[in-house]
């Protein structure tokens, strides 16, 4: 199997997670696109879904999914969302689609988060993925200063404006062995709007397609 149909593999593996009757959470991505186009395919009711960007909006509202603001929920069961990486902790790296932000204001909402996946994502130590961070443009040359000192190099992913208007620093080079600590720190120096290491909300299951098929890890 290549991993385009990995991450069909585990999308619709996702179904199993969705709670009828109640909104869902939905993240952002190729394999999260995957899951909608299951949902949608499956015949599973929901009232609607609390999205985390417009892309995955266009599609959850294309399929006739009705999309709910994240201000009008108080809670979600689950959140079904992918990651760049994820280590055997539950641990992960987010923002390769630039999403970040949103994806961790909808997962602070979910008691569950389940996490979609091929086994590539799946790493020792996190950190080997350029870690995504939204950040307030005027900050970009301070925070790289900060990376720096941590062993990264930042660079500002060119031409990318996030869903909240921000802007989006890659960082390479790094090795996340704490990401508790490092998502706590990095968090609170100005500019940073969000870090995409997800510590404090790591996710609860990880559905991992490969060659053998779906394996569920539970954190
Ligand atoms: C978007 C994300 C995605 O979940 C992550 O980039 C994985 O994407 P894909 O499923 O396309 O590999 O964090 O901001």
């Amino acid at each position: 199997m290549n991993q385009d149909q990995l991450k069909q593999l585990v999308g619709r593996a996702a179904l199993d997670y969705v709670p009828a009757g109640q909104i869902l959470g939905v993240g952002t991505g190729s394999t999260v696109d995957c899951f909608i186009d299951a949902l949608a395919a499956s015949g599973i009711a929901i009232p609607g879904a609390v999205s985390s960007s417009e892309r995955s909006t266009q599609r959850l509202i294309k399929h006739g999914i009705p999309v709910l603001n994240a201000t009008e929920v108080e809670r979600l069961a689950v959140y079904i969302d992918g990651a760049d990486e994820i280590d055997g902790q539950g641990f992960m790296v987010k923002g390769g689609g630039a999403a970040l932000t949103r994806e961790k204001i909808v997962a602070d909402l979910a008691d569950q988060f389940v996490c979609i996946a091929d086994e590539s994502k799946l790493v020792q130590t996190l950190g080997k993925f350029p870690l995504p961070v939204e950040i307030v443009p005027m900050a970009a040359a301070q925070l790289a200063r900060r990376f720096a000192k941590l062993g990264g190099e930042a660079r500002l992913r060119a031409g990318v404006v996030t869903d909240n208007g921000g802007h989006i620093l890659d960082v390479t080079g790094l090795s996340i062995t704490d990401p508790l600590a490092f998502e706590a720190e990095v968090s609170q120096w100005p500019g940073v709007v969000t870090v995409g290491v997800f510590a404090r909300h790591k996710a609860s299951v990880c559905l991992l397609g490969g060659a053998d098929g779906v394996k569920t890890l539970k954190f």
